[in-house]
């Protein structure tokens, strides 16, 4: 079968975009609440060829415009997704999403734009990312890479700058978990920290202490506990708290950035916080999972529902979730992710003697945006604007693709989401449009709906309905952007004050980025 016969309501790659309706290059989005990260007005947006036009109230337009009225709804900038592993092989076996069911799942739920990260081909970050170059073709919305790192040598060290300089990829993660497979150890993570900083570029790191998770995978192996909860048994938030705050000293030694992707528990934030208040910068991810869930799914006697939650750094017991909500809320935490990385039952089956061998990762491409919505807006934890931030622009600006992306702005591209407040949305695998036949998030309900999606300057989700067109999205990259310039040079702008660090080391000139401009 086809991957379009398997996702109900859609367009096929092959049909042309004037049968997929939404051909109409101009479009207005009539009398809805504008939300930026800034401000909101209600206000009329003017669209045309992918690109915000205008933003005003009142804009009257003639004949062939597509208009939408957006009356008592909100009008807000697409999700970016800064954690994704579509086509990708992990742990395991290969994850079941490619780029382009990924992304229509992202579409039908808000989400209009993506960083993948690229795996590497036998070390080699130039093949690595050729090949994720390729996978990406097929896509429907616009997306971008970060790198990761799982190997150190003179080679990986040119290809970074090669990386940052001509291919527009200046994130670099590290896994300090995964031993044997992709994890590092600290002379490399160290390594690796130096080279993101001369290069202006931003270290991400996957903090959990993957020599004592071995150690605690034996242990329940040695109890006899092989189902999936010996997974959160054997890496508890002790591990995940260590290898953060690991990291976030020796971005200090090294003084640069750092970027703690999925930060699932109290113990990684709390070491967030704590850096933070002392001036170091550290940049925060919680992912929708752990936002919105608790460990009950992987304690759940079913090996089928326990095995979806199967995902690293586990997640967590109730009351990680709340603490990680009410960081978000504060800014301790910045910027939510989801690290979709999804398999079906069958794949997660692997493990069913075994929990070491049970892929690991959950899937939120599609239902970040409206787990966000509701548990952190509705709940009144945070304002519209607060959630455009979390979702969208904050991540923008830490890529370096603001204001191209994550705002409605003239001049920005068209990725626009119609958020309706009254209207209520449900989780389920019977009705998502990405492939597992499990969703992780399964019965979850809330308030407001994403009752439209507009990527590129194209309506993708109405009523209901998925059009979307294989080889539409496009590489997102300063390289790429002519809107902003900035996302080749990352720690001079992020970093001004911290010239010095505690090992004497100048970041590199900053020339470099000025000629440039
Ligand atoms: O379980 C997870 N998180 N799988 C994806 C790879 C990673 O560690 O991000
Ligand atoms: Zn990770
Ligand atoms: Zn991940
Ligand atoms: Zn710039």
């Amino acid at each position: 079968f086809s991957r379009s016969e398997q996702v109900a309501g859609f367009c096929t790659a092959d049909f042309g975009e004037s049968e997929c309706g939404s051909s109409s290059s101009k479009l207005l989005i009539k009398g809805g609440t504008v939300v930026n990260a800034h401000h909101q007005e209600v206000a009329d947006v003017y669209v045309e060829d992918g690109i915000i036009v205008s933003v005003q109230p009142n804009i009257n337009v003639g004949d062939g415009v597509k208009v939408i009225d957006a009356t008592g709804k909100y009008v807000m900038p697409g999700g970016i997704d800064p954690h994704t592993h579509l086509d990708s092989d992990y742990v395991v076996t290969e994850g079941i999403d490619d780029f382009f069911s990924g992304q229509a799942g992202a579409l039908a739920g808000g989400t209009t734009m993506h960083i993948n990260f690229v795996i590497p081909v036998n070390g080699s970050l130039s093949a690595g990312f050729e090949a994720f170059a390729e996978k990406a073709k097929k896509s429907c919305m616009d997306y971008g890479f970060h790198m990761n790192v799982i190997k150190w040598d003179e080679d990986v060290e040119k290809e970074m700058e090669i990386m940052v300089k001509e291919k527009g990829v200046n994130s670099f993660k590290f896994f300090l978990a995964y031993k044997g497979r992709s994890m590092v150890n600290d002379e490399v993570l160290l390594k690796g920290l130096k080279k993101c900083k001369s290069l202006g570029a931003l270290t991400m790191v996957h903090g959990e202490n993957g020599d004592a998770i071995v150690e605690g995978q034996q242990m329940m192996i040695d109890l006899g506990i092989t189902g999936p909860e010996g997974h959160a048994l054997s890496r508890p938030p002790v591990l995940e708290g260590e290898a953060t705050a690991r990291a976030i000293r020796l971005a200090a030694f090294v003084n640069t950035p750092v970027y703690i992707v999925h930060v699932m528990s109290i113990d990684a934030m709390e070491e967030i916080a704590k850096a933070k208040q002392a001036g170091q910068r550290v940049i925060g991810e919680p992912i929708a999972a752990g936002l919105a869930l608790d460990d009950s799914g992987i304690f759940d006697p079913d090996f089928t529902t326990a095995a979806k939650n199967v995902m690293s750094p586990p997640i967590r017991k109730s009351g990680h979730d709340k603490a990680l909500q009410a960081a978000l809320s504060t800014g301790v935490l910045q910027l939510v992710g989801t690290d979709h990385c999804s398999f079906n039952s069958t794949q997660k089956a692997l493990g069913i003697d075994d929990f070491r061998k049970i892929p690991n990762g959950v899937n939120g491409i599609e239902e970040r945006m409206h787990l966000v919505w509701d548990i952190m807006v509705v709940s009144g934890l945070i304002t519209p604007s607060d959630y455009v931030r979390i979702t969208s622009t904050e991540c923008a600006r830490i890529f370096n693709i603001y204001p191209r992306k994550g705002a409605i702005l003239a001049g920005s591209d068209a990725d626009i989401i119609i958020l309706n407040p009254n209207a209520s949305f449900e989780i389920s695998a019977a009705t998502h449009h990405t492939r597992s036949d499990t969703n992780v998030f399964e019965g979850k309900k809330g308030k407001g709906k994403i009752e439209v999606t507009i990527a590129g300057g194209k309506v993708v989700w109405e009523g209901g309905e998925l059009k979307v067109v294989r080889g539409s999205g496009r590489c997102c990259s300063s390289l790429s952007s002519s809107l902003t310039c900035c996302r080749y040079s990352h720690a001079a702008a992020f970093a001004p004050s911290m010239k010095q660090g505690l090992l004497g080391a100048e970041v590199e000139e900053e020339s470099e980025e000025k000629e440039r401009h």
